[in-house]
């Protein structure tokens, strides 16, 4: 059985089945998501290998080959139409064409599931989906219940990192209007134990980690890389639960009444994805699996979904491919642009760019052009490049721009300095994606360096030349 077959078994039926990774009900083979691709624009439909089973990313890479992709739509496999696409602007506008949000990349997170490759749903700042017209879910003080899987280690302070019901308007039509999990370490509105990140309930205009919009004891941190978050809701009675997604049973941090001003609840029933109510879309996260139901399902029927997820087998999965990197070695970076392949990355004070180098270059401009290669300060699966002649300081992006900065310490540096080295996508050496940003890459643009994507709102997003400028040769450094 699947999830939802667990859940309509309780009598609480899914009404919306979120999930790139697997079909959540047994007898699903339908498609699971929806990928573009860069190279054509053309897209495609990404189905379960067997019905019930885990998804096709084979299909994935093969259609994505050479180029980049973007997640499109996460399809409801619930029957009722209940898509994610592309969220359009509300209280506040997305980074994208028209204010919507930006489209995640279709490989910021990959994963194993017992041992078969999947891919996750990376959400950058500004990424965000949504459905305005959802059909079934519960509205006003109807009751529902909702579970995600989530990467436990991908968070941040920003508002909204959420998954649920969420207001039909993309605008804060006032408090009760959302029902939907919350996770991060923002401390705007409640806290849990120590620094976050928490699970909690975003109830619109608050996140609540447990009666009231402040600290609640009972709601912990949590260090899990797969989180299994549980949030649901019935006329004056909630709760929150939570567990480790890849072990172990779940845990209930708040289980009682509504908070002052939230009962009777006005949910309205659009459902929203990595974002907030109003469309804040400053938050990060990666969302893997999901559903609602209509109803207010048991702990015992919630309970047997994890078992469930647990039996799913969910491990972390490469960041990395193509020629591999040393930690520790010096390095120099050559563009593969015809026209542009005497040139090496390189800085100009805080300013990266590209500049023609060779041995007989000064001994300024060789260190100018040479990185040492470290553990990713964002996350040790990718890498870091430190200069060589700036010890201390690292690539980073900043708006986008890629500059050499010293490294503060605080975890955006970490996120802004990391880079998980990928095959080439011209087919030379390597292309060099921003850990945070998996949509971004390593570009020369006009000599300039850039996180850049490929067909992006940015001048330097342009599509053109866009596999050469970011397939870059890498070999000894010169210094
Ligand atoms: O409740 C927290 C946030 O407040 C909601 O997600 C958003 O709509 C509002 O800004
Ligand atoms: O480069 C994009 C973002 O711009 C970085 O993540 C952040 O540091 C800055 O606001």
């Amino acid at each position: 059985a699947g999830p939802c077959d667990i859940y309509s078994s309780g009598g609480t039926a899914c009404v919306a089945a979120h999930s790139t990774t697997r079909a959540l009900y047994s007898a699903y083979s339908g498609s699971l998501y929806q990928v573009k691709r860069g190279s054509d624009n053309t897209t495609t439909d990404i189905a379960p290998l067997t019905a019930g089973g885990v998804a096709n990313a084979a299909a994935q890479d093969t259609f994505c080959a050479s180029t980049t992709c973007l997640i499109t739509i996460i399809y409801d496999q619930s029957g009722k139409g209940n898509h994610l696409t592309q969220a359009p602007p509300g209280g506040f506008d997305g980074p994208d064409i028209n204010g919507y949000d930006n489209l995640a990349s279709a490989i910021g997170a990959p994963v194993t599931l017992n041992g078969q490759k999947a891919y996750g749903v990376f959400m950058s700042p500004g990424c965000g989906y949504r459905n305005n017209a959802a059909t079934g879910t519960a509205i006003d003080d109807e009751p529902e219940g909702l579970y995600a899987v989530l990467d436990g280690t991908h968070y941040n302070g920003n508002c909204c990192y959420d998954y649920g019901n969420a207001e039909t308007s993309s605008h804060d039509t006032g408090d009760g209007h959302m029902e939907a999990i919350y996770f991060g370490d923002n401390t705007v509105w409640g806290t849990g134990t120590g620094s976050g990140p928490w699970i909690m309930a975003d109830l619109e205009n608050g996140l609540f980690s447990g009666e009231s919009a402040s600290n609640n004891a009972a709601d912990p941190s949590i260090s899990y890389r797969f989180v299994t978050a549980i949030v649901k809701g019935e006329p004056d009675q909630w709760a929150i639960r939570g567990g480790n997604a890849a072990s172990g049973a779940l845990s209930t941090y708040y289980s009682g009444v509504r908070p002052s001003g939230y009962n009777p609840m006005s949910k309205e029933g659009a459902i929203i994805l990595g974002i907030g109510g109003d469309n804040s879309n400053g938050a990060q996260g990666t969302f893997y699996e999901g559903v609602m139901t209509y109803g207010y399902p048991s702990d015992a029927t919630e309970n047997l979904v994890q078992a469930n997820i647990v039996a799913a087998g969910y491990v972390a999965g490469a960041l990395t491919s193509g020629p591999a990197l040393t930690v520790g070695s010096s390095i120099s970076l050559r563009a593969t642009t015809p026209g542009y392949t005497t040139r090496y990355l390189a800085h100009t004070g805080t300013t990266v760019n590209t500049q023609v180098v060779t041995s007989s270059s000064t001994t300024a401009l060789q260190q100018q052009a040479s990185w040492t290669v470290v553990t990713g300060l964002g996350n040790s699966a990718c890498f870091s490049f430190e200069s060589v002649d700036t010890p201390g300081s690292y690539i980073r992006h900043y708006d986008f721009d890629l500059l050499v900065n010293a490294n503060d310490g605080t975890a955006q540096f970490g996120w802004d300095s990391t880079f998980c080295p990928l095959a080439g996508l011209n087919g030379q050496g390597n292309t060099l994606r921003s850990w945070s940003y998996p949509t971004r890459f390593i570009r020369h643009f006009d000599d300039v360096g850039y996180a850049a994507s490929n067909g992006g709102v940015q001048v330097f997003d342009n599509p053109a030349s866009f596999n050469n400028d970011v397939s870059w040769v890498i070999s000894a450094g010169f210094a």
